[in-house]
């Protein structure tokens, strides 16, 4: 589900097309269109990578937010179970409100500040009320896709404009291609529950930014800021750094910027 998104593109090309089910082909809040498709396909295992991600818009369409976030994997989780499919379901650092000075565990007491925080954190526990054999993997700060954080960058050095990037709300830049490969790698090993999944390492989006230049070769000063300067509709947590006790960190985020870069030759 979902497979036209960054991490579903990559299940894809790890999984292939026969498996990718897009937005235009089903919508995961119609429940009944959810239950004939895994009624018909009758799958060993189900990757939710659908989500409504827009966590400023969500602040004034929560009906929308709930509805694809808390909705859907209650659908699919109700499917999941009737036909014996294993659920993975993808989940968010944004369940947590950054308080803490350490990286999140799995342990940890979910407090979303935002909207969309709060969605995805209904759609955990509506799935696992639901009880298939589910697996939740949390991740943070998704990089990867044509619109991701490096590609608006690079756009925005290209086109000359001044770089002003947060500073102080950390995050754990996760590559797609690895976070698709640990969600395989984590069926495979029989997880199941929550299982935090983020690159090592933990940075500013300023020092995210200044990597996809130096790895691009574009010489383009960033500017850091703190987010109190860059307001928006939803609240961030300000350290949303997961870390992990059930699972083991993928590979660097800084590597991976380096593969990420390299790609777009
Ligand atoms: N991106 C991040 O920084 C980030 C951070 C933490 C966690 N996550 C989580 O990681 C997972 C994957 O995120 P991603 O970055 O790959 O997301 P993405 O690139 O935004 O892809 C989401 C996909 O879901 C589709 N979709 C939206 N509503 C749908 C619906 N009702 N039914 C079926 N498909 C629907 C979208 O299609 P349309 O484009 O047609 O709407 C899109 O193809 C999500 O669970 C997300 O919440 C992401």
């Amino acid at each position: 589900m979902g497979a036209k998104g960054q991490l579903g593109s990559e299940l894809v090309r790890l999984l292939g097309t026969d498996a990718a089910v897009p937005h235009d082909r089903l919508s995961i809040t119609d429940a009944a269109a959810v239950e004939a498709l895994v009624a018909a396909r009758k799958p060993a295992v189900v990757f939710n990578c659908a989500a409504y991600n827009a966590v400023d818009r969500a602040e004034t369409e929560p009906e929308l937010a709930y509805a694809v976030n808390a909705e859907g994997p209650l659908n699919l989780a109700i499917s999941s179970r009737r036909h014996g499919a294993t659920l993975v379901h993808f989940s968010t650092n944004f369940v947590f409100d950054g308080a803490e000075d350490r990286p999140y565990v799995e342990a940890d007491e979910p407090a979303p500040l935002s909207v969309y925080g709060k969605s995805k954190l209904e759609g955990e526990r509506r799935a696992l009320e639901a009880g298939p054999h589910l697996l939740i993997v949390r991740t943070a700060a998704v990089f990867g896709g044509p619109q991701s954080f490096p590609q608006r960058i690079l756009e925005r050095a290209r086109s000359g404009d001044r770089l002003r990037v947060v500073s102080d709300q950390k995050v754990n830049p996760t590559f797609a291609r690895d976070l698709a490969a640990a969600a395989v790698d984590l069926v495979e090993r029989g997880a199941a529950g929550i299982v935090h999944a983020v690159a090592e390492g933990c940075a500013g989006w300023d020092d995210f930014a200044r990597a996809v230049l130096v790895e691009r070769g574009v010489d383009v000063a960033v500017e850091s800021i703190p987010i109190h300067a860059y307001p928006s509709a939803a609240r961030r947590p300000l350290n949303g750094c997961l870390a992990t006790t059930r699972y083991r960190p993928l590979r660097h985020w800084r590597e991976a910027v380096r593969e990420w870069a390299a790609s777009r030759e």
